[in-house]
């Protein structure tokens, strides 16, 4: 079954592990094209192959927190006749420096990708998608930002939780459009990027036994994504094997 058929996907950070396999996860299930936004050239290329072998794809290099950059990335976008139907916001960065090592250069850095651009992207997006007949913006949330952890920088953690706000905010605003916006929010997932002792402390830790894969995220974009989720919105999923479990 094909969740996704003929719909435009956009994926910021779409090089990334996770941005990569929900690319991935929504051209495989029927999407009609796939934008990747991110800033790392080579890796967007590759990736932008990898998904061509299930549906047309377009890199766009550019920093989400460039304010300007979004007019730029969305006007491409309307230039190849497209208008955007679902929206992954994948691009973030971690930081594991500790509370009183944190320059104001790291803070606003952090704050400036992983919370502003999460912001200006989802703004645009509900904004073109109200106009239409309404779509799905997926945001990135993490288990730092719902409990604290001292293994991330505050900054990090303070980011996450930005976005559990901005979930629920940009939901309310978005739901007379028929435009919902719901979180992922995994706890470790098992990346390139992911120390081998947090992935064996966490596996160890997990009432599931194993940390997640960057497929276990994507499916929960999928099912975020299609209208297998038409009725939810401003909700944040966990996608952490049973670590931190909301009420
Ligand atoms: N991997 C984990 O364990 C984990 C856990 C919880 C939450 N998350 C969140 O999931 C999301 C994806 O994480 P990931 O593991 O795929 O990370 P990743 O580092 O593999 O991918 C992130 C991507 O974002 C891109 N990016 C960074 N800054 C950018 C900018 N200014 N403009 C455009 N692109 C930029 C990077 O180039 C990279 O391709 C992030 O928001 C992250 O915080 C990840």
């Amino acid at each position: 079954m094909e969740l996704v058929r003929n719909k435009v996907v956009m994926v910021t950070g779409g090089a990334g592990s996770i941005g990569l396999a929900c690319a991935i996860m929504l051209a495989q299930n029927g999407a009609d094209s796939v934008y990747l936004v991110d800033i790392k050239d080579i890796e967007t290329i590759v990736a932008q192959k990898q998904i061509e072998q299930y549906c047309p794809s377009l890199c766009i290099m550019q920093d989400v927190s460039d304010e300007a950059g979004v007019d730029r990335v969305f006007d491409i976008v309307s230039q190849n006749g497209h208008t955007i139907d679902i929206l992954v916001c994948a691009a973030g960065i971690y930081t594991t420096t500790n509370t009183f090592e944190t320059s104001m250069e790291d803070w606003d850095n952090v704050m400036n990708v992983n919370l502003k651009g999460t912001f200006l992207y989802a703004r645009r997006a509900l904004q073109t998608m109200s106009a239409q007949t309404g779509g799905s913006i997926i945001i990135f949330a993490s288990t730092a930002g719902q409990a604290g952890d001292i293994r991330t920088g505050p900054d990090y953690a303070a980011s996450k939780a930005g976005i559990l706000g901005l979930t629920k905010s940009l939901a309310k605003l978005g739901a007379p459009g028929n435009v919902r916006v719901n979180c992922i929010s995994p706890g470790i997932v098992k990346t390139p990027a992911s120390a081998a002792k947090d992935v064996a402390l966490a596996a160890d830790e997990a009432p599931l036994g194993r940390i997640a894969a960057p497929e276990d995220i994507a499916n929960a974009a999928l099912f975020l994504a299609s209208d297998m989720s038409s009725c939810i919105t401003g909700e944040t999923i966990n996608v952490n094997s049973g670590m931190l479990m909301s009420s």
